[in-house]
């Protein structure tokens, strides 16, 4: 239910901010949307890093594998250092200036993906099992969300 609470809310906030990119990003593109299989997420340029938020992207699935390999070795203490400090709220610091250039649609996701990974930070310090992988699911929805709507070449 907590979950589902959460996904409504998430859609609420981010489909109105999509939709006004899409929009956008149609008027250049008008032929795309009569084409089936049309790439219909919005294209987002980093002049300066898309190297480096590339890499930064490698580095979250490979946090996201760290935590799953830390959960089944009941190392709760160390899932959370890295929910909290790669990839929640505690790192968000070493985040920033990849935020710069993102529309707001894109930015808001990325602050809807920390904000669910400390939030699964917390539950694995409680060594709460049922909550934990409810927020596991809650953050690997904003990977895959994000994935749906932007590109960056
Ligand atoms: C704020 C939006 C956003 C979030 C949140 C996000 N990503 Fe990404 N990610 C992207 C975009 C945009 C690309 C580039 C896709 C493209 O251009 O085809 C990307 C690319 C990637 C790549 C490919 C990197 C490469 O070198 O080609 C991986 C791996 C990846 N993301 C993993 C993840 C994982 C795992 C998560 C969640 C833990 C995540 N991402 C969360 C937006 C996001």
């Amino acid at each position: 239910m907590q979950r589902y609470i959460v996904s409504v809310l998430m859609l609420a906030v981010l489909i109105p901010a999509h939709a006004a990119e899409t929009k956008q990003h149609d008027k250049s593109n008008s032929v795309a949307k009569h084409q089936p299989d049309a790439d219909a997420r919005v294209l987002v340029k980093f002049p300066d890093h898309a190297q480096h938020f590339l890499a930064t992207m490698r580095q979250n699935l490979s946090d996201i594998n760290d935590i799953h390999r830390a959960i089944a070795d009941a190392n709760f203490e160390r899932a959370a250092q890295i929910a909290e400090f790669n990839l929640g709220l505690g790192g968000i610091k070493t985040h920033n200036a990849l935020a710069v250039d993102m529309p707001d649609g894109m930015r808001n996701m990325g602050m809807a993906f920390h904000q669910a990974s400390s939030q699964l930070a917390q539950s694995l310090q409680q060594k709460d099992m049922a909550k934990t992988l409810d927020n596991l699911a809650n953050v690997s929805q904003t990977c895959v969300m994000c994935h749906a709507m932007y590109r960056v070449r």
